[in-house]
């Protein structure tokens, strides 16, 4: 694999990762560079450390606001560590979609072969589950999410999956808005826990068709 190759550069996408947000606070987006393109990559085994801390940031920077201290710290540590990872990595009904923009991380997905949860209207041959999809927050809006989710419905249709669902809090309006744009619809709902907090969660669905959209 690119283990040689990725040592050196796992070392510098941790430190990259964990400078996202620290630019993310002084940076003018009004005035940064859009880039054209993003460079999305598949995850790899040297990724864990990488994936962790990212995780945790992005999660940490997208809901930590709207939770207490204390579950938060829970679910970050239950879900995030390079552990947790390296065996997410380590699955074969599994993969990471990393966006970088000149080697720098600017998102990340995470698909998963599953089944949609118990209880939703739906039942579908091969689904499979977008598990995360997160933009590091300076990249929120310029181009991370749409570049992501087209790689996400590539690398799904490449699997031969039916279709793509995934839940989202009911109170995350702006994920909520982007899936509806991308074609997921409300199928049934389901609880989330976030450490000793039962959320609420939408559970959305989006067909694959035959034919490339
Ligand atoms: C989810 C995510 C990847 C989408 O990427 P994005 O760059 O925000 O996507 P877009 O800007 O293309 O789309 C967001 C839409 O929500 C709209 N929006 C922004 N703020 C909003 C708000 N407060 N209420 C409603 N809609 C809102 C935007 O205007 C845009 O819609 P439009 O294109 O019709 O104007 C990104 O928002 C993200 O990483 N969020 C934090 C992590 C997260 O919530 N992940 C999903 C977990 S389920």
């Amino acid at each position: 694999m690119r283990k040689t190759v990725n040592q050196g550069y796992k070392q510098d996408t941790v430190l990259q990762a964990a400078r996202c947000s620290q630019k993310a606070d002084t940076m003018d987006s009004s005035k940064a560079q859009i880039p054209s393109e993003f460079h999305i990559r598949k995850g790899v085994p040297g990724d864990a450390r990488f994936l962790a801390t990212l995780g945790r940031k992005t999660f940490s920077d997208s809901f930590a606001a709207d939770n207490r201290p204390e579950d938060m710290a829970a679910y970050l540590d239950a879900s995030f560590g390079p552990g947790k990872q390296s065996l997410e990595l380590a699955d074969p009904l599994s993969v990471f979609l990393i966006a970088e923009v000149r080697g720098r991380a600017a998102g990340y997905a995470r698909l998963l072969k599953s089944p949609v949860p118990p209880g939703i209207r739906i039942r579908p041959e091969r689904p499979i589950q977008l598990v995360r999809l997160y933009a590091c927050r300076q990249w929120i809006g310029r181009g991370a999410g749409p570049a992501l989710m087209r790689a996400c419905i590539a690398e799904s249709r490449k699997r031969r999956c039916d279709g793509i669902w995934l839940s989202a809090w009911d109170r995350n309006i702006r994920a909520i808005r982007f899936y509806r744009k991308w074609g997921f619809s409300r199928v049934g709902t389901r609880p989330f826990l976030v450490g000793n907090d039962r959320q609420n969660d939408l559970v959305l669905w989006r067909p694959l068709l035959a034919a490339p959209q």
